[in-house]
């Protein structure tokens, strides 16, 4: 059965099929995250219903995930049908935990959730995000010092890619000074930190700091 938007793709496809290719450069298909695109892009700029099923991304660093990701991530599960959460790889700051180790805590601690999967990104988090067929990109929201940063993006990934709308959720209130940059100063300098991440990352904080001493925050 085709897609209900299906016209709106097939004008990409056409445009392949007719284009015989510029200066003797093949012709090559459209990517997929073009026809992709298409699909979630047309969801958005027409007053069509609702999906039938309503994917959400959860972008993020997680270096490491803590409590107030993971409180996002469950009450994201319970409102959509699918969550994505997707580490960023290739970022600036130089991270505590590889990408590998970043994505094996997040699975590590979604497991009891069957609709949330999680994967990586490089590149515009909106291409990710329409090549999942994601029409939603979750993030949450601390402080009002938060708001700023995340108004821009969210303007920005709106203008990239009108078809995906980013929902803010609020951090209740016991995650709202929790982050994963004060995470790691505190646990650097022999703080406390049981009940601001899951145990299962406390526990390899503890074995990353044996290994090597935390002298630099990232
Ligand atoms: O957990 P973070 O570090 O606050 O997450 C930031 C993230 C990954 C959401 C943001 O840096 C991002 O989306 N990066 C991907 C590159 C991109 O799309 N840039 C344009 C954003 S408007």
């Amino acid at each position: 059965m085709r897609p209900s938007n299906w016209p709106r793709a097939a004008p990409v496809l056409l445009r392949w099929r007719e284009d015989p290719g510029q200066r003797g450069e093949p012709n090559r298909p459209p990517a997929l995250a073009t026809l992709l695109s298409t699909f979630v892009e047309s969801e958005a700029t027409e007053l069509s219903p609702k999906p039938h099923s309503v994917i959400a991304m959860y972008p993020g660093s997680f270096d490491p995930i803590t409590n107030g990701h993971l409180d996002l991530i469950r009450r994201g599960a319970r409102l959509f049908d699918k969550l994505v959460v997707s580490v960023l790889r290739n970022h600036d700051k130089t991270p505590l935990f590889s990408l590998d180790e970043r994505i094996e805590m997040l699975r590590e601690v979604v497991q009891d959730y069957p609709n949330v999967e999680v994967d990586s990104f490089t590149g515009l988090l909106v291409d990710h995000a329409a090549a999942c067929l994601a029409t939603v990109v979750l993030r949450g929201i601390r402080a009002i010092s938060d708001y700023d940063y995340e108004l821009q993006m969210a303007h920005m990934n709106h203008r990239l890619q009108p078809g995906i709308e980013t929902v803010f959720l609020m951090s209740h209130e016991e995650n709202s000074f929790i982050s994963s940059r004060l995470v790691k100063e505190v646990f650097g300098l022999g703080g406390n930190i049981s009940g601001l991440v899951p145990p299962s990352v406390e526990a390899r904080l503890h074995r990353r700091l044996s290994e090597r001493q935390i002298v630099e925050v990232g």
